[in-house]
């Protein structure tokens, strides 16, 4: 029979994304009027390890819907890796009453969920990260505004790169996920799109490029390049003295995860939330929040973490076309 829950957790885990608030508000929210205590786990695992934990009413969320960062604050911790470190947090759980927890944040995240969960303490995920690379789910908390954010940026570089008839490389967030470098670089109409998952380290396609098109008159270059594929600063250096064209990079660097989010990142992380905080109090454990086709659901952890996500062809070889 499931365990009866009176009082659940919330923390922020891994890199913080926009919309974190907009959860971390929804659960506090839909778990008291589910009628259960609710308390703030403060910079992620780590905090709980240290006890840093606090009780959430109401009126403690108010007011941050509209914020980017975490309102808990959020921390990498290696100690949780280890199952001393993971049956301590689960018994300072017990300790503070805490019958289960809901995770916000990215895969390692979901991972400290899953050892939490096999020690007894029930887990929900949510996926947050601006990086969109969580398999079992097409949204994650903070990709819109990531989004929203880097092509507003892109738009600013693009008109001074016109306006001096250069080449400039754009480098976005996504140490291993190329989703920001495709919508953006669509969405800002770059010349060149360089993801992770897809390039062959070959300058020389994006030199004759840059040649070819500075020939058909175009006055600037943009070069979207992926956090993970990096080096903008030397590949700018390479570009200029191949093709005598100045060329300058510039790294948009951490205000990709920072700002107000956006519409859709309040409303999906606010349904996000509720939702986790309904099946948390239902008695459910070790699953994660996903959304996909227009629905909210569930999955078991150990199933989302052996999915797997790729860049669709069709968007990347569209996004090849468009560029030309
Ligand atoms: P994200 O959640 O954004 O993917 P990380 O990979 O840095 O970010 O993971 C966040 C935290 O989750 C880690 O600092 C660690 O505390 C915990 N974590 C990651 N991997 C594991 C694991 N295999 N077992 C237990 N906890 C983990
Ligand atoms: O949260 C995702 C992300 O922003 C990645 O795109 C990036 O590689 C990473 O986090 C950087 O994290 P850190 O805060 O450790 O520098």
């Amino acid at each position: 029979m499931a365990k009866e829950i009176k009082t659940i957790g919330v923390l922020t885990s891994g890199g913080d994304a926009p919309g974190m608030n907009a959860a971390i508000r929804a659960v506090v929210r839909k778990g008291i009027a589910n009628g259960v205590q609710v308390k703030g786990i403060k910079k992620g695992y780590q905090g709980l390890l240290n006890e840093e934990i606090i009780d959430l009413q109401k009126k403690n969320v108010s007011d941050i819907i509209q914020r980017g960062g975490t309102i808990l604050g959020t921390a990498r911790c290696a100690e949780f890796r280890t199952l001393e470190g993971q049956q301590l947090g689960a018994e300072i759980c017990r300790k503070h009453g805490i019958d289960g927890i809901v995770v916000i944040g990215g895969d390692g995240s979901y991972k400290g969920a899953q050892a939490l969960s096999k020690q007894g303490i029930n887990t929900i995920g949510i996926p947050g990260t601006i990086d969109l690379d969580i398999a079992c789910t097409e949204y994650t908390i903070g990709f819109d505004t990531a989004i929203n954010t880097a092509m507003d940026a892109i738009d600013k570089v693009r008109d001074t790169s016109s306006s001096h008839e250069r080449c400039s490389i754009i480098e976005v967030m996504g140490r291993d996920a190329g989703y920001i470098a495709l919508w953006c670089g669509v969405a800002n109409g770059a010349e060149d799109i360089l993801l992770p998952e897809k390039y062959d380290y070959n300058e020389q396609t994006i030199i004759n490029n840059i040649i070819n098109n500075r020939k058909r008159g175009k006055t600037h270059h943009i070069i979207i390049n992926a956090e993970g594929i990096g080096h903008s600063t030397s590949m700018a250096r390479r570009i200029e003295a191949a093709t005598g064209i100045e060329t300058r990079a510039t790294i948009l660097g951490y205000m990709q995860r920072g700002g107000n989010p956006t519409c859709k990142d309040r409303f999906y992380a606010s349904i996000m939330g509720a939702y986790a905080a309904d099946i948390l109090c239902q008695g459910k454990t070790n699953r994660v929040v996903g959304y996909q086709h227009g629905e909210f659901l569930d999955f078991d952890i150990d199933e989302a973490l052996a999915m797997k996500k790729t860049i669709s062809e069709y968007q990347y070889e569209v996004s090849r076309t468009l560029s030309m």
